[in-house]
């Protein structure tokens, strides 16, 4: 078959359809002004609503199901969430991937050491200011308000806030978890970088019907992921991230966020 004959082809075959490669490992943009099928409506339209379906169906999932997820999936989700964007290409991320037995050696350690000292674990850096300002502050408390809600966990049951932070350090019974890291010597502008990292890779789970948490609260088991990972002080934990099949049956995977409207986070300037 002539390579264009299978970028029509692969573009038929919906979500494979948007990295094609040649046996020369070229990728064709169907969108390119050179690609004789840029003009194509059905297909912008194609993909206009599959890229909008990815990111519209991307929730955080806070439990997942006892389903495995082939490590092949996993490499595959990393090889295309590699092409983020970066300041200058700087490519700040490094990722632990943890499966089978190391998932739960790291998930039990962390849990234990969450046991320990409950409240004395401390971030790799700053989460929030210690006031959080309006109106972040009021966002933030009706997240967890609706989260608490969906747990069953009221804001004074200390016992069952602990137990719900303990699932977060077992990745959520997710059978992939993720660990982030980045040179410490970086700065700000790295985390942008950082930021579209992550989000890749998320889109890249939802394509493949897979669901994902990204957890900074990783950052605070920084003692051991550097014991259990060897992970040099140099590099910072960023955050971590569940991933598997969600399990939808549970109420706090079926909540409905409220998102800004445009107007609230926009302004359009034209003079
Ligand atoms: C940088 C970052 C860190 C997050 N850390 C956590 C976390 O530690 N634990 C958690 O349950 N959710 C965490 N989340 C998920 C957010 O709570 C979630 O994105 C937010 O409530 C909006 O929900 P949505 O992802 O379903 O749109 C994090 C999200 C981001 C972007």
């Amino acid at each position: 078959m002539c390579e264009w004959g299978l970028v029509v082809r692969c573009f038929r075959t919906k979500l494979s359809s948007f990295a094609v490669f040649t046996r020369q490992g070229r990728v064709y943009d169907p969108f390119h002004r050179s690609d004789p099928h840029h003009e194509n409506g059905d297909m912008k339209m194609e993909a206009i609503q599959i890229t909008e379906a990815l990111i519209r169906g991307r929730h955080s999932k806070r439990g997942f199901l006892d389903r495995p997820v082939p490590i092949e999936t996993v490499r595959d989700i990393l090889s295309v969430a590699k092409y983020a964007p970066s300041s200058s290409n700087t490519q700040p991320w490094r990722c632990y991937v943890l499966t089978g037995k190391a998932r739960e050696k790291i998930a039990g350690a962390a849990v234990e050491a969450y046991r320990a000292d409950p409240e004395g674990l401390a971030p790799d850096y700053p989460f929030f200011p210690k006031e959080l300002p309006a109106p972040f502050s009021s966002r933030f408390n009706t997240f967890r308000g609706m989260l608490g809600d969906a747990q069953g966990v009221h804001r004074s049951d200390i016992v069952g806030r602990r137990r719900d932070v303990e699932r977060q350090f077992r990745f959520f019974d997710a059978p992939v978890g993720l660990i982030f890291t980045m040179d410490r010597r970086l700065e700000w502008a790295s985390f942008i970088c950082y930021g579209c990292f992550l989000q890749n890779i998320m889109l890249a789970a939802r394509a493949r019907g897979l669901d994902t948490c990204p957890q900074q609260i990783w950052s605070l088991q920084s003692a051991v992921l550097r014991e259990g990972l060897a992970i040099p002080d140099g590099e910072m934990i960023v955050a971590g991230m569940s991933l598997g099949y969600a399990d939808n049956n549970i109420p706090e995977n079926n909540m409905e966020l409220s998102k800004l409207e445009l107007d609230e986070f926009v302004s359009f300037v034209d003079c």
